[in-house]
């Protein structure tokens, strides 16, 4: 999908040649007497648009006058950007059974936050997945046109609305793929693919590389597997050497059965998305790659699959951790906290600033939190805040969750320093309580997305999330000296 701006009034649009013309719609209307204008001020008075909820829609076919073929007029409300994104997937939503090849918008103003908000809602309603259904290719909108009141001001916008949708649209593209078109050999093959973008390194090890660090827990979950497990470490450099990165911990599980102790036959298929964390720290390097914001960010990625076979890991068998902890693996279900463990002791040679994971952990986050916010804990005020803050802002939202330590007594083992699972009461907070025995080196935090990181039924497939939350946060971490230079420079020259 590519986007592009364009100098476009209502009078402009009027004879504008596209598939599909989109109007937004503010709550007060700009003066205008072009065939258009006037068509949204007769709307109005006549009831047939109300101005004040955002997302209200009157879609008209061939109006004399117009060029376009199709006119959607569409209301903002209050305007801010999550009724920007309601008006968009609304509109969007509208002409898509057309199957427009082009779109254009009319937009009544272009700051960053509303560009974005439209840019990934229109991208989000016009997603086509073709990896392994190249039909769908004939249903792929190509262009949209942004039309604003001056483009120059709106390039800054739009930069960050494009990579943050190319980021999205990475996660999104990963996340879908079945388990035997997304192996952890491929995650690593996309992530060694985006070295070639910007100022992005990896390194990706095999099976020899992690037993040789120790990783006892990580091995363990993939020894019951064909396909071997990757350890993936991404860094991107776009502040001075001296200045601690960020770590992301993506869960890259590329599928999970259960192992030994399966899952049940239903819906099982929905366990290739067990890899959405890794794909979300993949999109966010992508992203990153464009932006180039002065921050250091590394990225780690355990991938392999949980797989039941001869060789699996057993209910009661003990593992090392890299950290020298042992656990008891009760059960072998709960694999991700047991990869994420080893790449959490792996984070702390970077001598982060904060480590941020990453992943589809917990059904019964799903339970609490639902699809509308991602679960989030973490052991320090200002990152949970931090976090909390760029989900607002980039409208892909978190919640706090609790982390007392009496949420950690059902973790107690006879046999082990640690158990890996403990009675089914706050499941998703005795997964973070475990995560966190392994995060004593760094402020931590977790970001469990099993309610949103994938939708299921006729809607089935990947959000994206949560990428635009995590380039919020990590645009927010940008140098502070940078900023208080300009203003220095400001002051002396006034
Ligand atoms: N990948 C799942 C979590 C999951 C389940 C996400 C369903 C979304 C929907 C994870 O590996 C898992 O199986 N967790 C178990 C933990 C339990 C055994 C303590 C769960 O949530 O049932
Ligand atoms: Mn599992
Ligand atoms: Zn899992």
């Amino acid at each position: 999908m590519n986007f592009q701006l364009k100098p476009l009034t209502l009078a402009q649009a009027t004879t504008l040649k596209t598939d599909a013309l989109v109007v937004l719609v503010p709550a007060t209307l700009p003066k205008d007497n072009s065939a258009l204008g006037t068509l949204v001020t007769q709307a109005v008075r006549a009831g047939e648009l109300d101005l004040g909820k955002p997302g209200k829609l009157l879609t008209l076919w061939r109006v004399p006058g117009l060029v376009a073929s199709r006119v959607v007029l569409v209301t903002l409300g209050e305007g801010q950007p999550k009724h920007w994104r309601l008006a968009v997937t609304a509109a969007a939503g509208a002409v898509k059974s057309a199957k427009p090849k082009d779109m254009a918008f009319v937009l009544p103003s272009a700051d960053t936050a509303q560009v974005c908000a439209l840019a990934l809602a229109v991208a989000d309603a016009h997603y086509v997945y073709t990896a392994t259904k190249p039909s769908a290719e004939a249903a792929r909108l190509k262009t949209v046109t942004l039309g604003v009141p001056d483009v120059k001001m709106a390039q800054n916008a739009l930069a960050q609305a494009k990579a943050r949708v190319a980021g999205v649209t990475l996660a999104r593209e990963w996340g879908n793929r079945p388990a035997n078109h997304a192996t952890p050999e491929h995650l690593a093959k996309v992530a060694e693919s985006l070295t070639r973008l910007g100022p992005i390194q990896c390194q990706v090890m095999g099976p020899r590389e992690v037993k040789r660090l120790g990783m006892g827990s990580f091995e363990a979950v993939a020894q019951g597997s064909e396909n071997a497990l990757r350890f993936i470490v991404l860094r991107y450099q776009g502040a001075a050497k001296t200045v601690a990165p960020t770590v992301l911990v993506g869960k890259g599980i590329t599928f999970d059965t259960g192992g030994i102790s399966l899952k049940p036959g239903a819906g099982m298929d929905e366990m290739k998305f067990d890899m959405c964390g890794a794909a979300s720290v993949l999109g966010t390097f992508r992203a990153l790659a464009d932006l180039r914001p002065a921050v250091n960010v590394v990225g780690l990625i355990p991938a392999c699959e949980n797989m039941p076979d001869g060789r699996a890991l057993k209910p009661g068998d003990v593992v090392t951790s890299m950290s020298g902890q042992t656990i008891e693996v009760l059960n072998t279900d709960a694999e991700g906290r047991l990869i994420l463990c080893d790449a959490l002791t792996y984070a702390e040679r970077f001598k982060p600033a904060a480590v941020i994971d990453i992943a589809t952990l917990t059904g019964a986050c799903v339970i609490a939190l639902g699809s509308v916010r991602s679960g989030m804990f973490a052991t320090q005020d200002d990152l949970a805040q931090a976090l909390l803050t760029a989900g607002e802002q980039s409208l892909d939202l978190c919640w706090r969750m609790p982390l007392d330590d009496e949420y950690a007594d059902g973790l107690k083992s006879n046999f082990a320093d640690v158990a890996n699972v403990g009675d089914r009461s706050a499941g998703a907070v005795t997964a973070a309580k475990f995560l966190q025995r392994f995060s004593g080196q760094f402020p931590w935090a977790h970001l469990d997305i099993a309610g949103t990181a994938w939708k299921s039924g006729g809607a089935k497939g990947a959000t994206g999330r949560p990428v635009g939350l995590l380039l919020s946060y990590l645009l927010g971490q940008q140098s502070e000296p940078k900023l208080a230079k300009k203003s220095v420079s400001r002051r002396t020259q006034a």
